[in-house]
Protein backbone atom coordinates (compact mmCIF):
# COMPACT_ATOMS: atom_id res chain seq x y z
CA UNK A 1 0.00 0.00 0.00
CA UNK A 2 1.71 3.31 -0.74
CA UNK A 3 2.13 6.01 1.95
CA UNK A 4 1.47 9.46 0.56
CA UNK A 5 2.21 10.43 3.98
CA UNK A 6 5.73 9.69 5.60
CA UNK A 7 4.41 9.76 9.45
CA UNK A 8 7.11 9.65 11.53
CA UNK A 9 6.71 9.50 15.78
CA UNK A 10 10.04 10.80 16.34
CA UNK A 11 10.14 13.59 14.20
CA UNK A 12 11.09 17.02 15.94
CA UNK A 13 9.04 19.42 13.55
CA UNK A 14 5.88 16.50 15.24
CA UNK A 15 6.58 17.10 18.32
CA UNK A 16 6.83 20.82 18.24
CA UNK A 17 3.58 21.23 16.44
CA UNK A 18 1.47 18.08 15.62
CA UNK A 19 -1.45 19.30 14.45
CA UNK A 20 -0.91 20.62 10.64
CA UNK A 21 0.24 17.28 10.27
CA UNK A 22 -3.04 15.85 11.84
CA UNK A 23 -4.83 17.72 9.92
CA UNK A 24 -3.58 16.94 6.73
CA UNK A 25 -3.81 13.30 7.65
CA UNK A 26 -7.41 13.68 8.60
CA UNK A 27 -8.64 15.48 5.61
CA UNK A 28 -6.38 13.04 3.09
CA UNK A 29 -5.52 10.05 3.92
CA UNK A 30 -7.73 9.46 7.99
CA UNK A 31 -6.85 5.99 7.52
CA UNK A 32 -3.04 6.07 6.99
CA UNK A 33 -1.16 3.00 6.47
CA UNK A 34 2.69 3.91 7.55
CA UNK A 35 5.92 2.45 5.82
CA UNK A 36 6.86 1.25 10.22
CA UNK A 37 3.76 -1.20 9.42
CA UNK A 38 0.93 0.03 11.46
CA UNK A 39 -2.06 2.13 10.69
CA UNK A 40 -2.80 6.09 12.09
CA UNK A 41 -6.59 6.76 12.61
CA UNK A 42 -7.10 10.66 13.06
CA UNK A 43 -10.72 11.63 12.91
CA UNK A 44 -12.70 11.94 15.40
CA UNK A 45 -15.61 9.15 14.99
CA UNK A 46 -12.55 6.83 13.85
CA UNK A 47 -10.21 6.76 16.85
CA UNK A 48 -13.58 6.34 19.10
CA UNK A 49 -15.21 3.73 17.87
CA UNK A 50 -11.51 1.77 17.65
CA UNK A 51 -11.19 2.71 21.44
CA UNK A 52 -14.49 1.59 22.26
CA UNK A 53 -14.88 -1.58 20.30
CA UNK A 54 -13.49 -4.30 22.83
CA UNK A 55 -14.61 -7.26 20.74
CA UNK A 56 -11.85 -6.43 17.85
CA UNK A 57 -9.29 -3.98 19.27
CA UNK A 58 -7.23 -4.90 22.47
CA UNK A 59 -3.73 -5.15 23.13
CA UNK A 60 -2.93 -8.09 21.85
CA UNK A 61 0.38 -9.77 22.34
CA UNK A 62 2.48 -7.51 23.88
CA UNK A 63 6.33 -8.77 22.84
CA UNK A 64 5.02 -9.29 18.71
CA UNK A 65 3.97 -5.74 19.13
CA UNK A 66 7.31 -4.18 20.88
CA UNK A 67 9.20 -6.27 18.49
CA UNK A 68 7.11 -4.45 15.55
CA UNK A 69 9.54 -1.56 16.47
CA UNK A 70 12.92 -3.15 17.18
CA UNK A 71 13.13 -6.34 15.20
CA UNK A 72 12.16 -10.29 16.18
CA UNK A 73 15.08 -10.90 17.77
CA UNK A 74 14.88 -8.16 20.10
CA UNK A 75 14.50 -9.45 23.69
CA UNK A 76 12.13 -7.44 25.24
CA UNK A 77 11.05 -8.79 28.18
CA UNK A 78 14.92 -8.85 29.58
CA UNK A 79 14.20 -4.83 30.23
CA UNK A 80 12.72 -3.97 32.63
CA UNK A 81 10.84 -0.95 32.05
CA UNK A 82 9.45 -3.38 28.88
CA UNK A 83 8.47 -6.06 31.44
CA UNK A 84 6.70 -3.06 33.52
CA UNK A 85 5.03 -1.72 30.68
CA UNK A 86 4.00 -5.89 29.75
CA UNK A 87 2.25 -6.16 33.29
CA UNK A 88 -0.02 -2.95 33.80
CA UNK A 89 -3.56 -3.12 33.45
CA UNK A 90 -3.78 -0.57 30.58
CA UNK A 91 -2.11 -3.08 28.21
CA UNK A 92 -3.81 -5.87 29.46
CA UNK A 93 -6.96 -7.51 28.09
CA UNK A 94 -9.46 -9.08 30.09
CA UNK A 95 -10.07 -10.74 32.58
CA UNK A 96 -7.03 -9.67 33.87
CA UNK A 97 -7.47 -6.18 33.42
CA UNK A 98 -10.69 -6.57 34.75
CA UNK A 99 -9.06 -7.70 37.95
CA UNK A 100 -6.26 -5.23 38.24
CA UNK A 101 -8.77 -2.21 37.51
CA UNK A 102 -11.24 -3.11 39.93
CA UNK A 103 -8.31 -2.89 42.68
CA UNK A 104 -7.45 0.68 41.40
CA UNK A 105 -11.42 2.65 40.59
CA UNK A 106 -12.15 1.16 44.55
CA UNK A 107 -9.85 3.96 45.37
CA UNK A 108 -10.85 6.05 43.27
CA UNK A 109 -14.08 6.74 43.38
CA UNK A 110 -15.92 9.32 43.18
CA UNK A 111 -17.13 10.40 46.98
CA UNK A 112 -13.02 9.99 47.46
CA UNK A 113 -12.06 12.19 45.07
CA UNK A 114 -14.38 15.06 45.94
CA UNK A 115 -12.58 14.59 49.37
CA UNK A 116 -9.68 15.34 48.30
CA UNK A 117 -10.41 19.11 47.66
CA UNK A 118 -9.33 21.33 50.75
CA UNK A 119 -6.15 18.80 50.48
CA UNK A 120 -5.71 19.36 47.39
CA UNK A 121 -6.49 23.53 47.24
CA UNK A 122 -3.80 23.41 50.62
CA UNK A 123 -1.25 22.18 48.22
CA UNK A 124 -1.60 24.41 45.92
CA UNK A 125 -1.92 27.62 48.17
CA UNK A 126 1.31 26.46 50.10
CA UNK A 127 3.30 25.81 46.34
CA UNK A 128 2.20 29.76 45.71
CA UNK A 129 2.92 31.51 48.58
CA UNK A 130 5.95 30.07 48.07
CA UNK A 131 6.55 31.11 44.57
CA UNK A 132 4.32 35.12 44.96
CA UNK A 133 7.28 36.90 46.40
CA UNK A 134 9.79 35.44 43.79
CA UNK A 135 7.77 36.56 40.40
CA UNK A 136 8.84 34.30 38.40
CA UNK A 137 8.83 30.42 37.83
CA UNK A 138 9.91 27.14 35.99
CA UNK A 139 5.74 26.68 36.02
CA UNK A 140 7.12 22.41 35.41
CA UNK A 141 9.28 22.25 37.51
CA UNK A 142 8.29 24.39 40.25
CA UNK A 143 4.55 24.32 40.35
CA UNK A 144 3.49 21.66 37.32
CA UNK A 145 5.36 18.33 39.06
CA UNK A 146 5.16 19.29 42.75
CA UNK A 147 1.06 19.47 43.01
CA UNK A 148 0.20 15.99 41.59
CA UNK A 149 3.58 14.38 43.11
CA UNK A 150 2.04 15.31 46.30
CA UNK A 151 -1.28 14.74 45.90
CA UNK A 152 -0.26 11.09 44.36
CA UNK A 153 1.92 10.49 47.49
CA UNK A 154 -0.68 11.91 49.57
CA UNK A 155 -3.11 8.69 47.81
CA UNK A 156 -0.57 5.97 48.29
CA UNK A 157 0.55 7.48 51.79
CA UNK A 158 3.53 8.46 51.17
CA UNK A 159 4.55 11.04 53.83
CA UNK A 160 7.45 13.79 54.05
CA UNK A 161 9.80 10.88 55.74
CA UNK A 162 9.17 8.19 53.42
CA UNK A 163 9.55 10.34 50.22
CA UNK A 164 11.12 13.54 50.55
CA UNK A 165 11.60 16.94 48.11
CA UNK A 166 15.23 14.58 46.85
CA UNK A 167 13.20 11.60 46.57
CA UNK A 168 9.76 12.89 45.23
CA UNK A 169 12.69 14.80 42.27
CA UNK A 170 14.16 11.59 41.97
CA UNK A 171 11.10 9.71 41.30
CA UNK A 172 9.65 12.55 38.94
CA UNK A 173 12.57 12.43 37.12
CA UNK A 174 12.58 8.45 36.93
CA UNK A 175 8.65 8.44 35.58
CA UNK A 176 9.57 11.23 33.16
CA UNK A 177 12.70 8.73 31.44
CA UNK A 178 11.19 5.45 32.04
CA UNK A 179 7.81 6.41 30.27
CA UNK A 180 9.62 7.24 27.46
CA UNK A 181 8.80 3.15 26.82
CA UNK A 182 5.29 4.41 26.21
CA UNK A 183 5.15 4.74 22.02
CA UNK A 184 5.40 3.75 19.18
CA UNK A 185 8.72 3.86 17.89
CA UNK A 186 12.22 2.05 19.09
CA UNK A 187 14.22 3.98 21.54
CA UNK A 188 17.91 4.63 21.03
CA UNK A 189 20.01 2.08 23.10
CA UNK A 190 21.63 4.95 25.71
CA UNK A 191 17.86 6.14 26.19
CA UNK A 192 16.85 2.53 26.95
CA UNK A 193 19.16 1.54 29.03
CA UNK A 194 18.83 4.85 31.82
CA UNK A 195 14.74 3.79 31.09
CA UNK A 196 15.60 0.59 32.41
CA UNK A 197 17.98 2.13 35.26
CA UNK A 198 14.98 4.26 36.87
CA UNK A 199 12.65 1.27 35.79
CA UNK A 200 14.58 -0.52 38.84
CA UNK A 201 15.36 2.29 41.32
CA UNK A 202 11.41 2.46 40.88
CA UNK A 203 10.77 -0.83 41.59
CA UNK A 204 12.96 -0.93 44.75
CA UNK A 205 11.55 2.14 46.31
CA UNK A 206 8.43 0.53 45.84
CA UNK A 207 9.07 -2.75 47.10
CA UNK A 208 10.67 -0.60 50.31
CA UNK A 209 6.92 0.96 50.78
CA UNK A 210 4.60 -1.87 50.56
CA UNK A 211 7.53 -3.88 53.02
CA UNK A 212 6.91 -1.25 55.38
CA UNK A 213 3.03 -1.38 55.23
CA UNK A 214 2.95 -4.85 55.52
CA UNK A 215 5.00 -4.37 58.76
CA UNK A 216 3.34 -1.24 60.19
CA UNK A 217 -0.19 -0.87 58.46
CA UNK A 218 -1.48 2.90 57.92
CA UNK A 219 -4.92 4.31 56.22
CA UNK A 220 -3.47 4.44 52.76
CA UNK A 221 -3.71 2.79 49.56
CA UNK A 222 -0.44 1.24 49.85
CA UNK A 223 -2.09 -0.47 52.75
CA UNK A 224 -4.93 -1.25 51.00
CA UNK A 225 -2.79 -2.68 47.99
CA UNK A 226 -0.88 -4.96 50.40
CA UNK A 227 -4.20 -6.23 52.52
CA UNK A 228 -5.67 -7.03 48.54
CA UNK A 229 -3.07 -9.40 48.21
CA UNK A 230 -3.13 -11.23 51.55
CA UNK A 231 -7.40 -11.25 51.61
CA UNK A 232 -9.09 -12.93 48.98
CA UNK A 233 -7.79 -11.82 45.85
CA UNK A 234 -4.35 -13.02 44.47
CA UNK A 235 -2.16 -9.47 44.23
CA UNK A 236 1.16 -10.54 43.74
CA UNK A 237 4.18 -8.78 44.87
CA UNK A 238 5.33 -7.88 41.57
CA UNK A 239 2.17 -7.10 40.89
CA UNK A 240 1.31 -4.21 43.52
CA UNK A 241 5.02 -3.05 42.80
CA UNK A 242 3.87 -2.61 39.09
CA UNK A 243 0.39 -1.19 39.99
CA UNK A 244 2.16 1.29 42.20
CA UNK A 245 4.76 2.77 39.71
CA UNK A 246 1.28 3.12 37.13
CA UNK A 247 -0.25 5.15 39.55
CA UNK A 248 1.99 7.32 40.22
CA UNK A 249 3.33 7.75 37.30
CA UNK A 250 -0.03 7.92 35.17
CA UNK A 251 -1.43 10.58 37.85
CA UNK A 252 1.53 12.47 37.51
CA UNK A 253 2.86 12.95 34.56
CA UNK A 254 -0.43 13.50 32.59
CA UNK A 255 -1.45 16.01 35.21
CA UNK A 256 1.69 17.48 35.17
CA UNK A 257 1.91 18.40 31.75
CA UNK A 258 -1.96 19.60 31.34
CA UNK A 259 -1.10 22.47 33.73
CA UNK A 260 2.06 23.02 31.73
CA UNK A 261 0.45 22.55 28.58
CA UNK A 262 -2.15 25.03 29.58
CA UNK A 263 -0.15 27.71 31.18
CA UNK A 264 1.48 28.09 27.66
CA UNK A 265 -1.88 28.05 25.85
CA UNK A 266 -3.20 30.99 28.03
CA UNK A 267 0.24 32.72 27.45
CA UNK A 268 -0.32 32.21 23.60
CA UNK A 269 -4.19 33.59 24.25
CA UNK A 270 -4.20 36.20 26.89
CA UNK A 271 -8.07 37.15 26.11
CA UNK A 272 -8.80 33.90 27.43
CA UNK A 273 -6.54 34.37 30.67
CA UNK A 274 -8.38 37.63 30.95
CA UNK A 275 -11.55 35.85 30.93
CA UNK A 276 -10.40 33.17 33.68
CA UNK A 277 -9.00 36.19 35.92
CA UNK A 278 -12.24 37.61 35.87
CA UNK A 279 -14.27 34.68 36.28
CA UNK A 280 -12.19 32.11 37.94
CA UNK A 281 -15.14 29.76 38.56
CA UNK A 282 -14.67 29.14 34.52
CA UNK A 283 -11.37 26.87 35.82
CA UNK A 284 -14.24 23.96 35.89
CA UNK A 285 -14.79 24.21 31.60
CA UNK A 286 -11.52 25.31 31.16
CA UNK A 287 -8.81 22.39 32.15
CA UNK A 288 -11.13 20.01 29.90
CA UNK A 289 -10.68 22.67 27.44
CA UNK A 290 -6.81 22.59 27.72
CA UNK A 291 -7.27 18.64 27.74
CA UNK A 292 -8.75 18.71 24.17
CA UNK A 293 -6.54 21.79 22.71
CA UNK A 294 -3.49 20.66 23.65
CA UNK A 295 -3.79 17.29 25.60
CA UNK A 296 -0.53 16.02 27.76
CA UNK A 297 -1.66 12.66 26.49
CA UNK A 298 -1.57 12.38 22.09
CA UNK A 299 -2.33 9.12 21.44
CA UNK A 300 -3.20 5.09 22.44
CA UNK A 301 -2.83 2.53 20.52
CA UNK A 302 -4.67 -0.68 20.00
CA UNK A 303 -4.30 -4.47 17.89
CA UNK A 304 -6.75 -5.76 15.90
CA UNK A 305 -7.66 -9.23 17.97
CA UNK A 306 -9.86 -10.30 14.62
CA UNK A 307 -10.16 -9.35 10.87
CA UNK A 308 -12.05 -5.95 11.50
CA UNK A 309 -12.02 -2.72 9.88
CA UNK A 310 -11.82 1.01 10.90
CA UNK A 311 -14.67 2.92 9.10
CA UNK A 312 -14.27 0.69 6.06
CA UNK A 313 -10.75 0.36 5.21
CA UNK A 314 -9.39 -3.33 6.65
CA UNK A 315 -7.23 -3.69 9.32
CA UNK A 316 -6.01 -7.63 10.34
CA UNK A 317 -5.81 -9.29 13.00
CA UNK A 318 -2.59 -8.61 14.77
CA UNK A 319 -1.99 -5.22 12.84
CA UNK A 320 -1.70 -2.31 15.36
CA UNK A 321 -3.52 0.86 14.99
CA UNK A 322 -1.98 4.08 16.49
CA UNK A 323 -4.94 6.54 17.39
CA UNK A 324 -4.42 9.80 18.05
CA UNK A 325 -6.66 11.39 20.55
CA UNK A 326 -5.30 14.80 19.70
CA UNK A 327 -6.21 14.85 15.89
CA UNK A 328 -9.84 13.46 17.10
CA UNK A 329 -9.59 16.74 19.64
CA UNK A 330 -9.37 19.37 16.62
CA UNK A 331 -11.68 17.32 14.08
CA UNK A 332 -13.60 20.01 12.43
CA UNK A 333 -16.80 17.58 11.98
CA UNK A 334 -16.70 17.36 15.76
CA UNK A 335 -15.85 20.40 17.36
CA UNK A 336 -16.86 24.20 16.00
CA UNK A 337 -13.83 25.54 14.71
CA UNK A 338 -11.76 23.16 16.91
CA UNK A 339 -8.17 25.00 16.53
CA UNK A 340 -9.97 28.05 18.86
CA UNK A 341 -9.07 27.70 22.31
CA UNK A 342 -12.54 28.71 23.82
CA UNK A 343 -12.88 28.57 27.94
CA UNK A 344 -16.17 28.44 27.60
CA UNK A 345 -17.19 25.67 24.69
CA UNK A 346 -19.95 24.23 25.76
CA UNK A 347 -19.06 20.94 24.07
CA UNK A 348 -15.47 20.24 25.35
CA UNK A 349 -15.62 17.53 27.78
CA UNK A 350 -16.67 15.44 24.56
CA UNK A 351 -12.80 15.49 24.19
CA UNK A 352 -10.88 12.14 23.43
CA UNK A 353 -7.93 12.83 25.86
CA UNK A 354 -9.22 10.14 28.60
CA UNK A 355 -9.31 7.68 26.34
CA UNK A 356 -12.57 5.69 26.14
CA UNK A 357 -14.06 2.12 27.00
CA UNK A 358 -12.74 -0.43 29.35
CA UNK A 359 -9.41 1.61 28.72
CA UNK A 360 -11.30 5.29 29.98
CA UNK A 361 -8.63 6.98 32.67
CA UNK A 362 -9.52 5.51 36.30
CA UNK A 363 -8.09 9.12 36.89
CA UNK A 364 -10.26 11.15 35.42
CA UNK A 365 -12.47 12.67 37.98
CA UNK A 366 -9.18 13.21 39.78
CA UNK A 367 -7.33 15.12 37.36
CA UNK A 368 -10.19 17.53 36.35
CA UNK A 369 -10.55 18.04 40.19
CA UNK A 370 -6.59 19.06 40.26
CA UNK A 371 -6.80 21.17 37.16
CA UNK A 372 -9.96 22.98 37.91
CA UNK A 373 -7.70 23.85 41.35
CA UNK A 374 -5.03 24.18 39.73
CA UNK A 375 -5.77 26.96 36.62
CA UNK A 376 -8.37 28.76 39.27
CA UNK A 377 -5.60 29.38 42.19
CA UNK A 378 -3.79 30.81 39.64
CA UNK A 379 -6.02 32.85 37.68
CA UNK A 380 -6.83 34.07 41.43
CA UNK A 381 -3.74 34.34 43.31
CA UNK A 382 -1.22 35.27 39.92
CA UNK A 383 -3.37 37.54 37.62
CA UNK A 384 -0.32 39.02 35.83
CA UNK A 385 1.69 35.73 35.30
CA UNK A 386 2.77 35.29 31.34
CA UNK A 387 4.14 32.02 30.14
CA UNK A 388 4.57 32.34 26.45
CA UNK A 389 8.24 31.64 25.31
CA UNK A 390 9.36 32.46 21.82
CA UNK A 391 10.70 28.40 21.38
CA UNK A 392 8.88 26.05 23.84
CA UNK A 393 10.93 23.15 24.56
CA UNK A 394 8.95 19.96 24.19
CA UNK A 395 9.96 16.53 25.81
CA UNK A 396 10.95 13.96 22.86
CA UNK A 397 8.32 11.62 22.40
CA UNK A 398 5.09 11.95 20.55
CA UNK A 399 2.50 9.95 23.27
CA UNK A 400 2.95 12.44 26.08
CA UNK A 401 2.74 15.82 25.24
CA UNK A 402 4.75 18.08 27.35
CA UNK A 403 7.67 20.84 28.30
CA UNK A 404 10.96 20.37 29.94
CA UNK A 405 10.80 23.71 31.18
CA UNK A 406 8.46 26.59 30.74
CA UNK A 407 9.32 30.15 31.85
CA UNK A 408 6.69 32.48 33.80
CA UNK A 409 6.83 35.93 35.00
CA UNK A 410 4.41 37.63 37.12
C1 LIG B 1 -4.68 15.09 32.62
C2 LIG B 1 -4.45 13.95 33.18
C3 LIG B 1 -4.66 12.60 32.54
C4 LIG B 1 -4.81 12.24 31.23
C5 LIG B 1 -4.78 13.14 29.99
C6 LIG B 1 -4.99 10.80 31.20
C7 LIG B 1 -5.23 10.07 30.06
C8 LIG B 1 -5.51 8.72 30.03
C9 LIG B 1 -5.89 7.96 28.85
C10 LIG B 1 -6.03 8.52 27.44
C11 LIG B 1 -6.08 6.67 29.23
C12 LIG B 1 -6.55 5.51 28.34
C13 LIG B 1 -5.42 4.82 27.65
C14 LIG B 1 -5.91 3.80 26.66
O1 LIG B 1 -7.10 3.64 26.41
O2 LIG B 1 -5.06 3.13 26.07
C15 LIG B 1 -5.79 6.60 30.63
C16 LIG B 1 -5.81 5.45 31.37
C17 LIG B 1 -5.44 5.39 32.68
N1 LIG B 1 -5.19 6.47 33.53
FE1 LIG B 1 -5.18 8.41 33.03
N2 LIG B 1 -4.92 10.34 32.48
C18 LIG B 1 -4.75 11.39 33.33
C19 LIG B 1 -4.67 11.35 34.71
C20 LIG B 1 -4.66 10.21 35.45
C21 LIG B 1 -4.60 10.14 36.88
C22 LIG B 1 -4.59 11.36 37.81
C23 LIG B 1 -4.54 8.80 37.22
C24 LIG B 1 -4.46 8.15 38.56
C25 LIG B 1 -4.67 8.67 39.70
C26 LIG B 1 -4.60 8.05 35.99
C27 LIG B 1 -4.56 6.68 35.89
C28 LIG B 1 -4.85 5.97 34.76
C29 LIG B 1 -4.87 4.51 34.71
C30 LIG B 1 -4.55 3.57 35.86
C31 LIG B 1 -5.25 4.15 33.40
C32 LIG B 1 -5.43 2.74 32.84
C33 LIG B 1 -6.89 2.40 32.80
C34 LIG B 1 -7.19 1.05 32.18
O3 LIG B 1 -6.41 0.53 31.38
O4 LIG B 1 -8.24 0.49 32.51
N3 LIG B 1 -4.69 8.93 34.94
N4 LIG B 1 -5.47 7.86 31.10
Amino acid sequence: MAARFSFDPADPALITDPYPVFASLRAQDPVHWTEHGYWVATRYDDVRAVIMDRARFGQGDFVRNIQLFYGPDFDVLSHPSYRWLSEIFVFQDPPRHTRLRGLVTQALTARRVAAMRPRIQEICDTLIDDLEPRGHMDVIHDFAYRLPTRVMCDMLGLDDEEAPESVLQQLNQAIAEAFLVFGMEALPADILARADRQMVFMEDFFAGVFARRRAHPRDDLATDLVNAREGNSQLSDSEMVTVAIGLFGAGFETTAHMIGNGLLTFGRNPAEWARLVATPELARTASDEVLRHESSLIATYRTALVDADIAGTPVAAGQRVLCLLGAGNHDPAAFDQPDRFDIERADSSRHLSFGGGIHFCVGAQLARLEGEIAFETLARRLPGIVANPPVPAWRPGLLFRGLTELPAAW
